[in-house]
């Protein structure tokens, strides 16, 4: 409370002190690539960078069974087996020192494959190993959970980590363990990955049927737990109505943690406008995915698909509301010039070339309006301060066909049936 009021001070002085002395010059947008490269990391030194989403985690289950003893996070991966290898590699803190990030989010990802089986271990065995990577590269990052952590550790010169949950299908639609999450320091969940959970549908085509069309009556409680918790709700992979049904309801602003625009490559997985016009109100972000295909709808992209995003962003929305949420080594295809997480600021000297980018613009965009939304969601958190954990379970018949494997309480399924 007195860390986040302090924050809430430094950052109303911070905006005295800029509008009362003359920001440090722009540089043109005609200067050379050089010129602008130096810009963009003069501006990534006073302002921190957060990433809204990294699969890594997922690789070090993948390739190492989340076996950390010979994992040197460390070490240019791109010369160490097997990560040398892959082609989903493009993260080691090497690189994240040289691209200026400040905060990154690190995906606690299940596969939907494991959906009605084990995904509640699966989800604790993720943490616990973004936990011990983390406690094993103490020097270069720590763990937080909040804008104030992230500007403490800014300050100092180290790698903040955070935790994002996707999706939601692991989380056995208990809230309990939505909860026991929150307890863990996660901070967003993914409402669906590419399968539907039994109170909210996917934007994929899938063979199944959603138990509804966006959010069960269910799935909305569960939206209204995590703002009562301060609980980050996470619309990517959402299906439209689904997004539509949250923006209804929600308490507090959203995030789309990887996602491009429907615009400029049609696919589902992408925010349509209608949507990106409902983010003022809300006072969300779009955090834009570096996804070849996301990009272009096909495997090449460069440098410039990605400003295009943005820029489609802050036309349809506005500049407050777009981030960055690149989905490095969750992705095998990366656009040209922003290849591996040490290129960020190539996208920001990119962006330097388009006199509209103010200096404050760029700062919104690296990690001032991700965070903005962390503090709009810790805020509704304190205010709701009163209410009482919600109690609901997912009705039988939701979930009965899908899961038979699962424990039952005879006389509680029978009452809820
Ligand atoms: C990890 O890699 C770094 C950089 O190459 C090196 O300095 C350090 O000694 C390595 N740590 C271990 C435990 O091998
Ligand atoms: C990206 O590719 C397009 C063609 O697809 C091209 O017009 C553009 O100049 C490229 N951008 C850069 C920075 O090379």
């Amino acid at each position: 409370m007195n860390e986040h009021r302090l924050l809430v001070l430094t950052l109303w002085l911070g905006t005295t002190v800029c509008s009362s002395t003359p920001l440090p010059s722009r540089v043109s947008p005609d200067a050379s690539h050089p010129e602008r490269l130096a810009a963009a990391r003069a501006l990534l030194d006073e302002s921190p960078l957060v990433d809204g989403h990294n699969d890594l985690p997922w690789n070090l289950r993948k390739f190492l069974h989340n076996k950390l003893h010979s994992f040197n996070f460390s070490a240019d991966l791109q010369r160490e087996k097997p990560w040398r290898a892959q082609s989903f590699s493009q993260t080691d803190l090497p690189r994240l020192r040289k691209g200026q990030v400040a905060a990154q989010f690190w995906s606690v990802y299940v596969p939907c494959e494991a959906q009605y089986l084990n995904t509640v271990q699966l989800l604790l065995e993720q943490v616990d190993v973004i936990k011990r990577m983390i406690a094993a590269h103490q020097k270069e990052t720590i763990m937080v959970t909040t804008t104030s952590g992230i500007q403490r550790e800014f300050h100092r010169g180290r790698m903040a980590s955070l935790m994002g949950m996707e999706g939601g299908h692991a989380l056995g639609s208990s809230m309990g363990v939505v909860r026991s999450l929150y307890d863990l320091g996660v901070r967003y969940i993914t409402l669906t990955h590419k399968c539907h959970t039994p109170w909210a549908e996917c934007s994929d085509k899938t063979p199944d049927h959603p138990n509804s069309p966006g959010l069960t009556p269910y799935g909305k409680k569960l939206v209204l737990e995590m703002n009562r918790l301060g609980m980050m709700v996470d619309l990517s992979h959402s299906s439209s109505q689904t997004a539509r049904d949250v923006f209804s309801i929600t308490r507090a602003p959203v995030i789309f943690s990887h996602s491009g625009v429907r615009k400029l490559c049609p696919i589902n997985r992408n925010v349509e406008d209608s949507i990106l016009k409902k983010l003022p109100d809300n006072g969300g972000v779009v955090l834009i995915s570096f996804y070849n295909e996301f990009l272009t709808c096909s495997k090449y992209a460069n440098i410039t698909n990605v400003v295009e995003h943005i820029n489609h962003v802050r036309n349809i929305a506005g500049v407050d509301y777009v981030g960055l949420g690149a989905g490095y080594d969750g992705i095998n295809r990366t656009p040209i010039g922003l290849d591996d997480v040490s290129q960020y600021p190539e996208l920001f000297a990119e962006l330097l070339k388009d006199s509209r980018w103010s200096l404050q613009d760029l700062k919104k965009l690296a990690g001032l309006n991700i965070m903005r939304v962390m503090d709009a969601v810790q805020e509704v958190r304190e205010e709701l301060i009163n209410e009482s954990p919600s109690e609901d379970i997912i009705p039988i018949h939701d979930i009965d066909a899908r899961w038979p494997c699962r424990y039952k309480f005879a006389s509680l399924d029978h009452d809820l049936a």
